[in-house]
């Protein structure tokens, strides 16, 4: 089953949760909410206090939160009280990795671990069973609206030769055009910012993607 993810970076931040209910009435599947301190990338976006709020208006609605952080290991519980399910950090974080990933299990939570365009999928070999998903960079983390790099979905088919029969989401550059790449790589959860907050009919870009569950 595919499922969809808006990446609430891309919400207008003036209207933030009626874009947020547009995309969750158009048929979208959970809610993908960046986190980034500036540092690890080069952009600054949300605190613990969003997924609060998100929790606070769509009790229902998942969150796959991400942590594009140095730190990340130090914001696990309060992302997880603020309203996480699940917790994706990123594998460059080295030593720092395994002891995040099983905080995040003990806490009841999803563990998800990502990596850069840069980073090949050998890297995740240490930690692929201690997580419930690992999420592709298809961009250089750092802003919404660049143009998917199509190599790295490339790393979706070493996982599975690695072993790893887990969820596997992709994050960036990601639209109805591009997302049957995806989805043929093996690519179950997409993650979309621009393209669905951005979208005309939302409903129709989703409507479209899921198509592909069929072809
Ligand atoms: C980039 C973020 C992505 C991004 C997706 O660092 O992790 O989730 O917001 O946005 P689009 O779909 O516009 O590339
Ligand atoms: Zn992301």
């Amino acid at each position: 089953m595919i499922e969809i993810a808006p990446s609430v970076l891309a919400a207008d931040a003036l209207r933030l949760g009626e874009d947020v209910r547009r995309l969750m009435d158009a048929g979208a599947d959970l809610l993908h909410v960046d986190i980034m301190d500036a540092h690890f990338v080069p952009n600054l976006s949300f605190g613990p206090d969003l997924s609060r709020a998100l929790r606070r208006g769509f009790p229902a609605v998942r969150q796959d939160v991400h942590l594009m952080m140095d730190n990340a290991e130090k914001y696990i519980e309060a992302f997880a009280s603020a309203g996480a399910d699940d917790i994706t950090i990123h594998c460059e974080l080295g030593d720092k990795v395994q002891p995040a990933l099983d905080r995040i299990h003990a806490l009841g939570l999803r563990a998800g671990l990502s990596l850069k365009p840069g980073t090949p999928a050998q890297a995740l070999a240490p930690y692929l069973d201690s997580v419930d998903l690992v999420l592709i960079m298809t961009v250089e983390p750092g802003f919404g609206g660049q143009k998917m790099m199509p190599e790295a979905l490339d790393k979706a088919l070493r996982l599975r030769e690695m072993g790893y029969h887990g969820l596997i989401s992709a994050d960036g550059g990601l639209n109805a055009q591009n997302a049957a790449l995806a989805v043929r790589a093996g690519v179950r959860r997409l993650v979309m910012g621009t393209a669905l907050f951005g979208a005309p009919d939302p409903a129709a870009a989703i409507a479209e993607i899921r198509a592909l569950e069929k072809a």
